[in-house]
């Protein structure tokens, strides 16, 4: 982990041109940050309302195929499942041999999803932030971190060119980590796939356990999230430590917690998520099942039983009631 601002030259773009290819959550604020940093990027974009909004906001933006010819930096910033097609029709018959191509997250490159022809450099800047806080966070000078690797160095300065992107988008304000496209795509998708999971159905059982013993639907739903006080405790583990925000709880609550995190037995839990880590994201699985034309309906499938579920009914029924 690099100090803030400690690294990047943005000289290393000295004389090449910065392409933004999508002007959405990272698209929009990452050429915002790059124009406020001194190295204005042209905007590639198909004819949508994003690129409404970058004309809007003076980028007067270009089709993609076009930008990708021009450009010698070009930062891919649409979603992550549009990028393969995307990346094969339309910008590697622009790209030439010391062009570099900037990636904001490791899952495509990883799993081995995008054809990039020889000759170019490679690179993953990748925020560990939301769009809106990217430029947010610049504009206060707060930073945020960023995950950044050389993937490809055709050209032997792969690097400096990493870095100066990651300090004009304001990624090395908030601390760079060094780091991989392998070690980004894991990460993420271990997150997505063995905690939230865990964290959701936790909550999902603790509501049809507290309801099924007689307790209000709308006591039960405000304890466990709906008055909003999970995301203030989660406020306080990113700043305060995991244990260090337990001084804001009462001490019979502490005690509560670590007598029954001492007692807990993790060993299932610990198995699952090895298995979630190798079997299916490692080996690459989970990126051949995903990327099966018929995966997107399956999500929509999955998205309808999620939203009719028993637990999203009666929350929509208390949210109602209770004006939330
Ligand atoms: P987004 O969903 O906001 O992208 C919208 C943009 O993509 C628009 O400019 C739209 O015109 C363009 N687009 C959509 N479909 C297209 C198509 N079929 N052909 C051409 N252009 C198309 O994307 P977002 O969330 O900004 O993600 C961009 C990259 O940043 C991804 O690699 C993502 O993993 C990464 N990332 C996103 C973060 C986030 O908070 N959203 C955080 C860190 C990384």
């Amino acid at each position: 982990r690099e100090g803030p601002e400690s690294i990047g030259d943005l000289q290393a773009l000295a004389g090449r041109t910065v392409g933004v290819l999508g002007y959405g959550n990272q698209g929009a604020a990452q050429a915002a940050n790059l124009r406020d940093s001194g190295v204005t990027p042209v905007v590639g974009n198909r004819v949508d309302e994003y690129a409404t909004a970058a004309d809007e906001a003076g980028f007067a933006p270009r089709p993609i195929a076009e930008v990708a010819r021009a450009a010698d930096v070009l930062l891919l910033l649409v979603p992550d499942e549009v990028q393969p097609d995307l990346v094969r029709d339309e910008i590697a018959p622009g790209l030439r041999a010391g062009d570099t191509l900037v990636l904001a997250s490791g899952y495509n490159w990883h799993f081995g999803l995008l054809e990039v022809p020889d000759g170019v450099d490679v690179v993953m800047v990748a925020p560990r932030m939301i769009g809106a806080a990217v430029r947010d966070r610049y504009v206060s000078r707060v930073g945020f971190p960023c995950l950044v690797s050389v993937e490809r160095d055709a050209t032997g300065h792969a690097w400096d060119t990493t870095t100066a992107i990651a300090r004009g988008i304001g990624g090395a304000l908030g601390g760079a980590v060094v780091s991989s496209a392998r070690e980004e795509a894991a990460l993420d998708l271990f997150s997505e796939q063995a905690v939230w999971p865990l964290v959701l159905g936790m909550l999902r059982t603790a509501h049809a356990v507290l309801t099924e013993a007689g307790f209000s639907e709308e006591a039960v739903l405000s304890e466990l999230y709906l008055s909003g006080e999970p995301s203030e405790v989660f406020d306080h583990i990113a700043r305060d430590g995991l244990f260090g925000q337990l001084g804001l709880h009462s001490r019979t609550s502490q005690y509560g917690q670590l007598r029954a995190l001492a007692a807990a037995d993790v060993t299932a839990t610990y198995e699952r998520f090895s298995s979630v880590l190798h079997d299916d994201i490692l080996s690459g699985a989970f990126a051949r099942e995903w990327s099966r034309p018929e995966a997107g309906e399956q999500l929509d499938e999955l998205r309808r039983e999620a939203e009719t579920s028993t637990l999203a009914r009666a929350e929509a029924e208390v949210r109602s009631r209770l004006q939330h």
